[in-house]
């Protein structure tokens, strides 16, 4: 398709605390950095190296909160649950009120999102497109939600949700889910060839698998640096997404 997608956004809050149990605002900010990052319209993608700025994209998808509910009813798109859970893993139990979260709204009309306390120093995960709707969406730590309230450095520019629903729209890790070989593939064509991970914030260039002179694209949201150094999808990212969104989340959006 071309133009732009826009793709109603529920937000489950499931709180311990009360400082897990995040404020509108800090929802919003989050709702707001997805919305610009994938209309590259964040004011750091100019940090881009000139080598690599003419792969940036666009990927030509926006995010609103859901004004409406599953019944039909107005809705503020959060939802709002305490749990006795501290901590939650990568266990899926804070999709289902039975096991402490929240149940997902249905995931072919809507993004779910829920923010909770995550243990153990995990960020966020998601589920790729083609799993079970009962568990569809991401889940990201309440510290790395959006850039105000509870945000704590250096994950705190909402960045965790955009690499999270990057997975969503069926994109892999950009050094290939191989360690640190060179044999791994993002199955994108524009990413160079990368090792393993990049974490923090690298100088550029940082040169593995004959990658150079210009080396990692690790400003790109599907690393694993800080969230003030990665600002960008490329164009071949950008098409994948654009494919699940003609494929298997056709139903999803406007
Ligand atoms: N799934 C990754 C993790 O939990 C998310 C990485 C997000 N990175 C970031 N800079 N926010 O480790
Ligand atoms: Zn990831
Ligand atoms: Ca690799």
């Amino acid at each position: 398709r071309t133009g732009c997608t826009t793709i109603p956004v529920v937000v489950h809050v499931v709180h311990r605390t009360n400082a897990e149990n995040i404020s509108d605002a800090q929802v919003a900010s989050q709702i707001e950095i997805l919305t610009a990052d994938f209309r590259k319209q964040n004011a750091d993608v100019s940090t881009l190296p000139g080598a690599f700025a003419g792969l940036s994209g666009d990927a030509r998808v926006t995010f609103e909160l859901a004004s409406t509910d599953p019944d039909g009813n107005p809705t503020d798109g959060i939802t709002r649950t305490r749990t006795s859970v501290n901590g939650f893993t990568d266990d899926d139990a804070v999709k289902s009120a039975g096991s402490g979260g929240a149940d997902a709204w249905p995931a072919d009309q809507f993004l779910n999102v829920w923010v909770c306390r995550l243990a153990g120093g995990l960020l966020g995960y998601a589920q790729f497109p083609g799993g079970p709707a009962a568990t569809d969406g991401v889940v990201i730590t309440h510290t790395s939600c959006g850039n105000t309230g509870t945000a704590a450095p250096p994950f705190n520019l909402g960045r965790t949700a955009t690499h999270e629903v990057g997975h969503w729209l069926n994109l892999r890790h950009i050094w290939g889910d191989d360690g640190t070989g060179c044999n791994g593939t993002d199955f994108v064509d524009d990413t160079p060839n990368q090792g393993g991970a990049n974490v923090g914030k690298p100088a550029f260039p940082h040169v593995s698998c004959d990658n150079g002179p210009n080396g990692d694209l690790f400003m790109n949201y599907m690393d694993y640096v800080d969230d003030d150094t990665m600002v960008m999808f490329t164009n071949g990212q950008v098409t994948r997404m654009q494919a699940t969104l003609d494929g298997m989340r056709s139903s999803i959006g406007t």
